[in-house]
C-alpha cells in the first residue's frame, strides 16, 4: 500500500468546533454592544448566556469531539507549554510543534484562559442580577469584561502574526475546518448535523433569555 505524504487540503476543525468559536465571537461582540443601554439589558443578557453556554458544549466537546477538538490534543502541561513558547520566542521562519494539525500550546493557553474569562464574566453577571455584593460584582463584571478584551485582542494578533509564522492562513482554517497536511492527518468527518443543532440551540437560548422566560437567571 503507498502511503502519500504530499499535502494537500484536509479537514482538521470538525463543524461544531467553527461553529462554537464564530457564534462566540458573536456573542461575546452582542455582549460588549449592549452593555452599556438599559433598554437593551435583555439582550446583553441573552448574549452574555448564550456565550456560557457555548463553553459548556465545548467541555463536552472536548471530550467527544473530533481528533484536534480533543482537550488531550493540545493541553500539554506547563513544562511543554513554557518549552513551546520559548521555542516560538526564539526560532525563526515557519514552525509547527511536531506534526500537529491542531492548536499548538501557547494558542492552548489562550482558549483555555478565554474559556474561564467568559465564564467568569457570567458568574459574575448573574451575581449583579441577583445583588450579590452589590457594587463590587458590577466592578468585578467590568473588570473581567475587559481583561477577557484584552485577551481577545492578543488572540486575534496571535493567530494573524502565527499565520504569517507558520504560511498558513490560521483565520480562513477556522472557517473552512481546512489546513494543509496528509491525509492521514484529516479527521473522521465534519459532523455538519451536530454543528447545525449547535446553531438552533444558540439561537433558542436567545429567544428564551431575550423574552424572560429564564427569570430565575435574569430577575
Ligand atoms: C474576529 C475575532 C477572532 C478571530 C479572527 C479569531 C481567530 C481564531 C483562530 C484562527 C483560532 C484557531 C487557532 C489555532 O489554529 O490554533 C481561534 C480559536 C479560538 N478562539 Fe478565536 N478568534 C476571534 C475571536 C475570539 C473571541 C472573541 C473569543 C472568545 C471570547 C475567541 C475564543 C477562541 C477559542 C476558545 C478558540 C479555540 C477554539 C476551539 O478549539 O474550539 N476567539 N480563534
Ligand atoms: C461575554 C459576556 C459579557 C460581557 C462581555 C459583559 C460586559 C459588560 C460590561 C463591559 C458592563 C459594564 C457596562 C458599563 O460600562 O456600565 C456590563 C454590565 C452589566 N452586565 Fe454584563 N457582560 C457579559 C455577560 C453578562 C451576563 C451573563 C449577565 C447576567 C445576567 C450580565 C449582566 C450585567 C449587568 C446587570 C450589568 C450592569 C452592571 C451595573 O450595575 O453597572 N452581563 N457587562
Amino acid at each position: 500500500m503507498r502511503v502519500t505524504t504530499h499535502k494537500q487540503d484536509v479537514l482538521v476543525w470538525d463543524m461544531p468546533v467553527r461553529v462554537f468559536h464564530w457564534l462566540l465571537v458573536i456573542s461575546f461582540a452582542g455582549a460588549w454592544l449592549t452593555a452599556e443601554s438599559e433598554a437593551q439589558q435583555m439582550l446583553h443578557y441573552a448574549f452574555g448566556y448564550s456565550a456560557c453556554a457555548l463553553v459548556l458544549f465545548r467541555l463536552v466537546w472536548g471530550v467527544m469531539g473530533t481528533r484536534y477538538a480533543r482537550f488531550t490534543q493540545f493541553i500539554k502541561g506547563p513544562n511543554n507549554t513554557w518549552h513551546h513558547i520559548k521555542l516560538l520566542l526564539t526560532s525563526k521562519g515557519s514552525l509547527r510543534f511536531g506534526s500537529n494539525l491542531g492548536h499548538n500550546p501557547a494558542g492552548a493557553l489562550a482558549m483555555i484562559s478565554l474559556m474561564v474569562l467568559v465564564m467568569l464574566i457570567g458568574i459574575s453577571g448573574y451575581w449583579i442580577v441577583k445583588d450579590f455584593y452589590g457594587d463590587f460584582m458590577s466592578e468585578a463584571h467590568e473588570t473581567i469584561a475587559n481583561i477577557t478584551l484584552g485577551v481577545v485582542i492578543i488572540h486575534v494578533l496571535a493567530a494573524v502574526i502565527m499565520s504569517f509564522m507558520q504560511k498558513e492562513n490560521l483565520v480562513k482554517a477556522m472557517v473552512t475546518g481546512k489546513k494543509q497536511g496528509t491525509p492521514s492527518q484529516a479527521i473522521r468527518g465534519p459532523l455538519n448535523l451536530v454543528g447545525i443543532l449547535l446553531i438552533l440551540a444558540w439561537a433558542y437560548l436567545m429567544f428564551l433569555f431575550y423574552t424572560g422566560a429564564m427569570a430565575s437567571l435574569t430577575q
